[in-house]
Parts: C-alpha cells; sequence; structure tokens
C-alpha cells in the first residue's frame, strides 16, 4: 500500500517515531526488529519511523515487506546541485522514503529555517509523492501573551498563500508546542483540542480537502501515560514521538494507545 492508499484510511491513526539525532548500527537493529514484532499487526494504525539520514538503507532493509513505512527528518528546498551538505527528495525516494519531517522547531531555532523555506520544501516533498510531516507551534512565551493562534496561523498561512489550501490534501500537519517537547510537560488535552480545531477548521474549507482530510497530530512528551487521553480528542489523528520513540516498551504502548484510542 502506499502512503497516498494509507491516508484514505481516515479512521487510521497515525504514530510516528521521530529520532532525532540518535542510535547506531546495532542499536537500531534492535530497536527497529523489536518494532517490527510488536507492531506489524495493528489494524487502526499506521507507524512511522523518521531515522537520520545515514540510517535510511538500514530502516528500509528492515521495514520493506512490513506494515511500517519510514521517512526522513528534513530535506533540501533544492531538486538538485552545489548545495554542499543537503539531501534531495530523489535521494530519500532512492531509500523508499515515505514521509518527511519539516519545519521541526529544533531546526527552526538552530538553522534558522524561515517559514518560506519550509514551504518551499513542503511543495517539493509533495510534488515527489513523499508525505510531508510539518511541524507547527508555539514558545511558551507565545502561549503565555496568548497569540499562539496567530502563531500557528501565520505558519500555515506562508503555505497557504504560496500554494493554496489544497496543497494540505494528504498532508500531515503536526501540532507541537515548543514549550512541551522535550520538557516531560505535555499539552493538557483540551489545549491541545483547540489548537487541533483552529489547525481543522484553517484546513478543510474546501469539498476537496474534506474528502482528503489533511492529518493533524500532536507532539510533545507523549508518553504510555498521557496517550490515550490525547488520542481520543477530536481531532488528533495521531501523535509525533521524540524520546519515547527510543524505547521500545514506550513506544509499544503508546501505539496501542492509538490503536485503542479508534472505534
Ligand atoms: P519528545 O517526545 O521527546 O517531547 O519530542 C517530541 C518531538 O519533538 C517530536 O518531533
Amino acid at each position: 500500500m502506499n502512503n497516498v492508499a494509507r491516508m484514505k484510511k481516515t479512521a487510521k491513526k497515525f504514530v510516528i517515531a521521530n529520532w532525532k539525532m540518535h542510535g547506531n548500527l546495532e542499536q537500531n537493529q534492535s530497536l527497529l526488529t523489536h518494532y517490527v514484532n510488536q507492531l506489524n499487526s495493528l489494524k487502526q494504525t499506521q507507524v512511522v519511523v523518521c531515522v537520520p539520514y545515514p540510517y535510511l538503507s538500514q530502516v528500509q532493509s528492515v521495514l520493506e515487506h512490513t506494515d511500517l513505512a519510514w521517512g526522513a527528518q528534513n530535506l533540501a528546498k533544492n531538486l538538485n546541485g552545489p548545495f554542499t551538505g543537503e539531501v534531495s527528495a530523489e535521494m530519500l525516494k532512492d531509500f523508499g522514503c515515505e514521509y518527511v519531517i519539516l519545519g521541526h522547531s529544533e531546526r527552526a531555532t538552530a538553522y534558522c529555517e524561515s517559514d518560506e523555506n519550509i514551504a518551499q520544501k513542503f511543495m517539493m516533498a509533495k510534488q515527489h509523492g513523499i508525505t510531508p510531516i510539518l511541524c507547527v507551534g508555539e514558545t511558551l512565551i507565545e502561549r503565555e501573551a496568548g497569540v499562539m493562534e496567530l502563531k500557528v496561523g501565520k505558519q500555515l498561512d506562508t503555505i497557504i498563500d504560496l500554494y493554496g489550501v489544497d496543497v494540505f490534501n494528504d498532508a500531515i500537519v503536526s501540532y507541537e508546542p515548543i514549550w512541551a517537547i522535550g520538557t516531560g510537560l505535555a499539552a493538557s488535552p483540551l489545549q491541545a483540542q483547540a489548537m487541533h480545531q483552529f489547525i481543522f477548521d484553517k484546513l478543510t474549507q474546501s469539498k476537496e480537502a474534506q474528502k482528503n482530510r489533511v492529518k493533524i497530530l500532536y507532539g510533545g512528551s507523549v508518553n504510555p501515560q498521557n496517550a490515550l487521553q490525547l488520542f481520543k480528542v477530536e481531532n488528533i489523528d495521531g501523535g509525533l514521538v521524540g524520546k519515547c520513540s527510543l524505547s521500545a516498551p514506550a513506544f509499544e504502548d503508546i501505539c496501542q494507545a492509538a490503536e485503542l484510542s479508534v472505534g
């Protein structure tokens, strides 16, 4: 099944592992083997594993012929050319990548990625049949000032203004409040619900958009204790998981929570 066919199964939840800059060949092999043994028979949940570039070949060889999919954590905005250190969409396709995380706040902050840059990468992924997982979210200061919807709205509007709202059809958006990432302090279901509703309303205005509905995930300190409560919230279609994706038992519990939250 390709990724667009997967997305069309609208009731399915997504649980996406973001390994960030962790792992080595030996640890990855063990973690991926556990993932396959524990998660290959899930019915309601699509598991995706986003790994550092050098491990794409490894993840491809372990996960191909399973129901788990894989992806990368960034993508060049250009097709090819003299861009030292960049990796193109075609290169990701060579390793069977169906997904790519874009605009993660850890990149946006450390490497000064602008919303316009991220928008170009988003389009590049779409043009190559790679599902973009666009990260949006506000800082603690922005939340305390009550401007979180303004911030997230602007991140989405940069893409909408350039390419139109229908570019989000069959894409994934992950709401990741920056204050919740890696802090152990997840957004409450109420906080998440309000933002997910805001994103949903913004991105599902047309009939076409409702049919090929964008998936909206939550990311930021998702763990086995809070996953079920979060995944049951309306318009939360699953989670983008950092730290807990590096532990096979914790990740399995989170995926089981996604499974339970459906129906
Ligand atoms: P944590 O799950 O470690 O908070 O990370 C979330 C994240 O950044 C996912 O992209």
